[in-house]
């Protein structure tokens, strides 16, 4: 959700800021603008749409210099348009700013600053903070900037130039995140790490409440109230090619294929030397995890269906009480939190506004977070006491594939480190599950290969305007998750279902040739399915199974059939969701749709 990107340096500011908002594409919008500053003077450049119609306009009219702020917005306050585009400027058109986030208490200071005769051009909430700090401005653009941000409400990032101090760029940190890139003779800062990696790897990740300024030579940190802070620096490890698309169309099948590699990574990582070990940030005592209450895991979207299957895991193998909420509504349900619970949060990017203000909720009843993300440093991997990382890479495709499985996957070992730990299951059988974890990267690869079979039934269905997904056990949360995968990226309805609870209500929506997708791999449950899928052939539906190698009986119920390998119950999810993701790809495909950057959604999150 919107990105910012700042620089100051030697180089061309339209390539570096064009090139940095590129990289922040993935995190959706719907506008975006840069500006500069030319011999004393803001020149701004802004567009609504596509990256593509400001690289456009760059063109014909390049902005001049070498320092700069560009933006992607996602719009919230005011409808995507030209003028609501950042950056925002002052009445003097002496500031400009950029920003990502909400100001929630904007409406009160738009009014006390129309009272003193400041002219707005935009109904965002950004425009607000740039004739605030207008107001408060009297020739020194930090302190300016920290009286107006001590003012406000909500979540935000800002970078703000000044024409009148034409080198530097300031920026705050309040909730969204920021990231400064540390260079040679050149200083960043942007939303992502993405947008500094063809610049640097050196990275300073910003704290709420810290403000930066950058100049050519220069970085200095200071807090709210304006004192000098020293900051770590980190270097990252990823190389820009790991943000390209290589030979794929699409980042995201890109990252459907990456999916055996992760989980190849995973096994090396967590298993080595025949002990678990979830990594450097793990920071949680076998005592303490053995003598958990109960657990509760609470996440967003993708994200949360991994926690529904963690449930089943936990409650499963360790005998852990598992309870798994919307972090929307974890966060505002009151719950009830007794004796010595383990809160898990969720998420991929880390920066999940909900995911975060959940884990503030338990925090503030001193509560223990272990979280399981894939961004290093992200906010909640910070604020977190302990962190699993996906080690998935970096995930631009807006659907999450990579990561999701390697959710499932962290919560599989973990569930049997936890079952160790409180000696639910038998040494042997311990040993047996764990082992079990060696196949599945062959197994996922050998589904990747079977696409011909996917795309064709892709071919089938594609017209078709609705779908129901159902599973039972460890796989209805793979249902909720098909069909997510499915709506977010085709714009085609779509609904998950446990099939036992079809005929209490859904059922009536099944007429001649529904299509339902039956997720009914060889299971504990699986002779239930078959009668759940009986149930619906009978009333006309047409039925897309996803079953076990060998599976016969199935050919006979399912109108098309997509084999996996047989595995382990508890790990079919990982399995599973190869071909949900195949499918809802080619489906969205196949009705046109910008898979990587679906409509109204963003990457990241960062607002509630
Ligand atoms: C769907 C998807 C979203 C995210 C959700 C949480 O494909 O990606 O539903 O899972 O927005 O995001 P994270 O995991 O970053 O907290």
């Amino acid at each position: 959700m919107c990105g910012i990107v700042g620089y100051v340096g030697d180089k061309d500011v339209n390539s570096v800021l064009m090139a940095g908002l590129w990289r922040l594409e993935y995190r959706g919008y719907d506008s975006s603008g840069v500006a500069s500053i030319v011999n004393g003077d803001l020149e701004v450049r802004k567009v609504e749409g596509k990256l593509m119609n400001l690289e456009g306009i760059l063109r014909e009219k390049p902005l001049v210099g070498n320092i700069g702020i560009g933006h992607t917005r996602w719009a919230t306050h005011g409808e995507p348009s030209e003028q609501n585009a950042h950056p925002q400027v002052d009445c003097e058109e002496n500031i400009a700013l950029v920003h990502n986030g909400v100001i929630e208490n904007y409406y009160t200071i738009k009014e006390e600053l129309i009272k003193k005769k400041h002219v707005f051009k935009s109904n965002t909430d950004t425009e607000v903070l740039a004739h605030l700090i207008e107001e408060y401005y009297n020739g020194d653009l930090k302190e300016s900037v920290l009286k107006a941000v001590r003012r406000l409400e909500g979540s935000f990032a800002i970078a703000v130039i000044a024409a009148s101090e034409p080198d530097k760029i300031v920026s705050y940190k309040s909730g969204s995140p920021l990231i400064v890139g540390l260079g040679k003779k050149e200083n960043l800062v942007a939303s992502d790490i993405p947008a500094l990696l063809d610049h640097t790897k050196h990275i300073v990740i910003m704290n709420d409440n810290e403000m930066v300024v950058l100049q050519k030579e220069n970085v200095e940190f200071y807090n709210r109230d304006g004192e000098s802070i020293e900051k770590e620096e980190r270097e990252i490890k990823w190389s820009p090619t790991s943000l390209d698309k290589g030979d794929f169309p699409h980042y995201m099948l890109k990252e459907i294929y990456e999916q055996p590699e992760v989980i190849e990574r995973n096994i090396d990582l967590r298993l080595e030397g025949g002990e678990f070990d979830f990594g450097e940030n793990f920071n949680f005592s076998p005592h303490k995890l053995a003598h958990l209450s109960h657990i509760v895991i609470q996440a967003c979207g993708t994200s949360w269906h991994a926690g529904y299957i963690g449930k089943y895991l936990f409650e499963g193998y360790a005998r852990i009480h598992t309870e798994v909420d919307i972090s929307s509504e974890f966060r505002y349900r009151k719950p009830v939190m007794e004796g010595e619970p383990l809160v898990m949060a969720i998420s991929q990017s880390g920066e999940t506004a909900d995911t975060l203000a959940g884990l503030r909720e338990a925090k503030a009843k001193f509560l223990e977070i272990l979280s399981l993300v894939n961004v290093r440093g992200s906010a909640i991997d910070r604020e977190s006491d302990g962190t699993i990382y996906l080690n998935a890479g970096p995930e631009i495709g807006v659907a999450s594939t990579k990561a999701y499985t390697s959710q499932i996957f962290q919560l599989y070992l973990f569930s049997l480190y936890l079952s160790k730990l409180k000696w639910a299951m038998d040494a042997t059988e311990n040993e047996e599950k764990i082992k079990e974890v060696n196949s599945i990267p062959k197994k996922m690869k050998k589904i990747l290969k079977n696409v011909d079979k996917i795309k064709e039934i892709t071919e089938k269905y594609k017209n078709e305007k609705h779908f129901m997904f159902i599973g039972r056990g460890i796989n209805y949360p793979s249902a909720l998750e098909g069909a997510l995968k499915l709506k977010e990226i085709s714009y085609i309805h779509a609904t998950g279902y446990p099939a036992g609870e079809m005929k209490h209500g859904p059922i009536a929506l099944i007429s001649k040739n529904s299509p339902v997708v039956a997720i009914a791999p060889h299971s504990s449950v699986y002779e239930k399915m078959l009668t759940n899928i009986e149930e619906l052939k009978t009333r006309g539906a047409k039925i897309i199974v996803i079953a076990s190698e060998g599976d016969k009986r199935i050919k006979e119920l399912g109108d098309d059939v997509i084999y996996i390998p047989p595995c382990e119950e508890n790990l079919s999810p990982v399995l599973v969701a190869l071909p949900l993701q195949l499918f809802a790809y080619y489906i969205a495909i196949l009705n046109g749709r910008d898979v990587d950057r679906p409509r109204n959604l963003a990457k990241s999150v960062t607002v509630e």
